[in-house]
């Protein structure tokens, strides 16, 4: 793991005064720096209207995979830059297979919001602070320097895209594109500008924990969601698969993973792994079978009585299932989120 974080970059961008973001100084600068992932610190954007006028060259060159790209300044405005970074996902997702991954990555980035703190970002959430190394190097963020490294090229491509946008796009779009809802996405978020705004290591929720059901609630409650919630959004685990060499959790591989598609191994919850829809909970439910997975945090879901009336329904309803899990997620996608402009962009008229 070590390793894999060694990945080195080089960055160079020049920011004119005239659009200078936020977190930068006033006066035009050259920031030239070269280090490894923790300093993947492109900052947030001025505001909605200049965001396509900032003058920026970025050369990056990396070493770990990433090649090594010159970009031109970047005319598309930033709907423009959303949709050809939306694009550009789905592309990503046929030849990678990599949708439970960029899931996760969603999730571990937006997942670690305080409510009861108001300051931003100090708040945490869905600002982007996931892709400092001091924040990747968490036990519980394990491999998903693997999902960064995967989408760095389209962060590259639009370089005026935020990460903590990018994050939440990526998520969504591999919902969506591996057959789940539509989720109601709004954008403009801005990034956190520095480590200094990770959160402390152990917000998200440990699988193990001994009294699971009472675990989950003290998290997500601590993030602003209710049982219902907590449930509707387990059933993100519909998708992908837990590896004993990142989590500890899960089989080397099993009959369903052992030939991929994407990297093989690890053990799945649901038979098709890469196919969003209700399949979570009636597995689950039935526990009928070895090579699926069931982590403690999964079980509770029919254990405790409040989430049981929950996971019963989404077993037997997965229009309710996909109905509930757009609302929460889109919830989860904005937790902590600053935007701008304040109401968000939205990608696609309301259907
Ligand atoms: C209820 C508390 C949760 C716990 C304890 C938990 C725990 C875990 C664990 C241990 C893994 C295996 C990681 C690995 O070995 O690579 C995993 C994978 C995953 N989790 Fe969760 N998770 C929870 C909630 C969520 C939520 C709310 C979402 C999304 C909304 C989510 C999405 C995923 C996805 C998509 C994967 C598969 C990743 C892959 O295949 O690379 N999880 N989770």
């Amino acid at each position: 793991m070590a390793s894999s974080l060694q990945t080195t970059a080089s960055f160079h961008f020049f920011s004119s005064s005239s659009a200078a973001p936020r977190s930068l100084p006033a006066t035009p600068s050259l920031l030239s720096f070269s280090s490894s992932l923790k300093s993947l610190a492109f900052s947030p954007l001025s505001s909605h209207f200049s965001r396509h006028q900032r003058g920026s060259a970025v050369n990056v060159s990396t070493s770990g995979g990433l090649g090594s790209v010159a970009i031109p300044k970047c005319a598309a405005s930033y709907t423009d830059q959303l949709k050809g970074a939306r694009e550009d996902i789905r592309e990503l997702l046929k030849s990678k297979y990599c949708h439970p991954i960029l899931v996760r990555l969603g999730w571990h980035d937006a997942g670690t919001y305080n409510k009861k703190v108001k300051e931003w970002p100090q708040r945490s959430g869905a600002n982007g602070s996931l892709r400092f190394e001091a924040e990747l190097k968490y036990k519980s963020n394990t491999g998903l320097v693997d999902a960064l490294k995967l989408i760095q090229p389209i962060k590259d491509k639009y370089p005026d895209l935020t990460y903590a946008d990018l994050f939440q796009l990526a998520s969504a779009t591999a919902i969506e594109e591996a057959g789940g809802p539509k989720i109601p996405m709004k954008y403009g978020r801005l990034d956190a500008s520095s480590p200094d705004h990770c959160p402390e290591e152990g917000r998200l929720p440990a699988a193990g924990a001994s009294s699971p059901a009472d675990h989950m609630r003290k998290v997500f409650s601590r993030m602003g969601f209710n049982d219902k919630e907590i449930v509707v959004l387990s059933g993100a685990h519909t998708l992908g698969r837990a590896r004993p060499e990142r989590s500890s959790w899960g089989k080397p591989e099993t009959k369903y993973t052992k030939n991929g598609p994407g990297a093989p191994g690890g053990q799945s919850w649901t038979v098709q792994w890469l196919k969003f829809d209700n399949s979570y909970f009636k597995e689950i439910k039935a526990k009928r079978d070895e090579d699926l997975l069931v982590l403690p945090t999964d079980a509770a879901l029919f254990e405790d009585p409040s989430f049981k009336v929950y996971a019963e329904k989404y077993a037997e309803d997965q229009e309710t299932f996909f109905k509930d899990f757009a609302e929460a997620h889109a919830k989860l996608s904005n937790l902590g989120a600053k935007f701008d402009p304040p109401e968000g962009i939205v990608l696609d008229a309301a259907p």
